[in-house]
C-alpha cells in the first residue's frame, strides 16, 4: 500500500476525476488510515512503498506491477502522468527481495490482471493491451484469459470484478469463485465468464456504478464499500463476511479498495 500524502485529482484520466472539484488530502489519509488498519486486523501483513511528490495516483499501488510465486512483472503505464510510477514499484519489488520481470508492453498490472485460482483474467479496451497479456502469459507460463470492458466508468478489469476466493481449494480442485459486473464487458467477454464462472456472484449496477467490486478477498473476509447494499446481501448469502471500509475520498481519483491494494504473492 501507499500513504496518499500527495493525493490529489489534478489531471483527467478516466471519468471520475475532475480537477475542478476539490479534494481533501487530510481527508483521504484517514480513510486509507481505515484500509490499512483493517488488513492488520483481519491478520494479513502489508508492506508499504513512499508516495512521491507529484505522483497523486501512486496510492493506487495495484497498478504498480503482478505477482505470483515471487515473480514481479513491472508496469508500463498508459497515461504520461503515471509513467515514472512503473520504475518506483520496480525498484521496491527489486529492493524486497522480488525478481523482477521489465515490462516492454502497455500495461497497469493489477488494475487489468486478476489471478483466479491457476487462471489469470486479463483485461484491455482502456489501460493494458494485447500484446501485454501475450508478455503476460511468457512471463507467467498461465493461461492468460482476455476480456474485453467497454464501459469507460469501468476501466481496469479489478473495477468490474472481484476476486472472492483467491486461494485454489485443496487436493487441486479449483474453486475459486469472482463476483463481477456484466455491463462492463462486450457479449464475447460475457459469455466466457458465464461460461467459466457459472456461480459467479452477478452484481446490480447500481453496486457496481459505486465501485461495490473493487474489493478485496482473503476468501472469507471481503473488504467492500458501504455503498453496495446489494453486494454486500450477495456476500453474506454465499457465507462471505462482507467488512465495510469507505474510501470515498479515493473515488474522486477514480480508484477504491482494491485500487490501494497490490498483493505481494512470494
Ligand atoms: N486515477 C487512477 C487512474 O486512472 C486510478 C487508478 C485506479 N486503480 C485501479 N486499480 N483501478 O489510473
Amino acid at each position: 500500500m501507499c500513504r496518499p500524502e500527495f493525493f490529489t485529482v489534478s489531471y483527467t484520466i478516466n471519468p471520475w476525476m475532475q480537477p475542478a472539484n476539490p479534494t481533501d488530502t487530510a481527508k483521504a489519509v484517514a480513510q486509507w488510515q481505515k484500509l490499512y488498519d483493517t488488513y492488520l486486523e483481519l491478520g494479513h501483513e502489508v508492506h508499504l512503498i513512499d508516495p512521491i511528490d507529484g505522483l497523486p495516483d501512486m496510492v493506487y499501488t495495484a497498478n504498480g506491477g503482478f505477482l505470483i510465486d515471487n515473480v514481479a512483472y513491472g508496469a508500463k503505464f498508459r497515461f504520461q502522468e503515471r509513467v515514472p510510477e512503473g520504475p518506483a514499484f520496480m525498484e521496491w519489488f527489486a529492493a524486497n527481495g522480488f525478481e523482477v520481470a521489465e515490462p516492454v508492453m502497455v500495461n497497469e498490472g493489477e488494475g487489468d490482471f486478476l489471478l483466479v485460482g491457476d487462471v489469470i483474467l486479463a483485461g484491455r479496451g482502456f489501460r493494458s493491451t494485447d500484446d501485454s497479456h501475450r508478455e503476460l502469459r511468457d512471463v507467467f507460463g498461465k493461461e492468460v484469459v482476455s476480456l474485453t470492458l467497454v464501459d469507460p466508468r469501468f476501466y481496469h478489469l479489478d473495477t468490474a470484478i472481484a476476486v472472492l476466493d483467491p486461494v485454489q481449494g485443496a487436493g487441486g480442485v479449483d474453486h475459486a469463485n469472482i463476483a463481477y459486473l456484466p455491463l462492463a464487458f462486450d457479449e464475447a467477454s460475457q459469455r466466457i465468464l458465464l461460461e467459466r464462472f457459472p456461480d459467479a456472484i452477478q452484481v446490480s449496477d447500481e453496486d457496481g456504478s459505486v465501485f461495490g467490486l473493487n474489493s478485496s478477498s482473503d476468501g472469507l473476509n471481503v473488504i467492500i464499500s458501504p455503498r453496495a447494499k446489494g453486494f454486500e446481501a450477495q456476500l453474506r448469502e454465499r457465507g462471505y463476511n462482507p467488512v465495510m471500509v469507505d474510501l470515498s475520498e479515493l473515488l474522486l481519483g477514480g480508484g477504491g479498495i482494491k485500487c490501494c491494494t497490490l498483493e505481494l504473492r512470494r
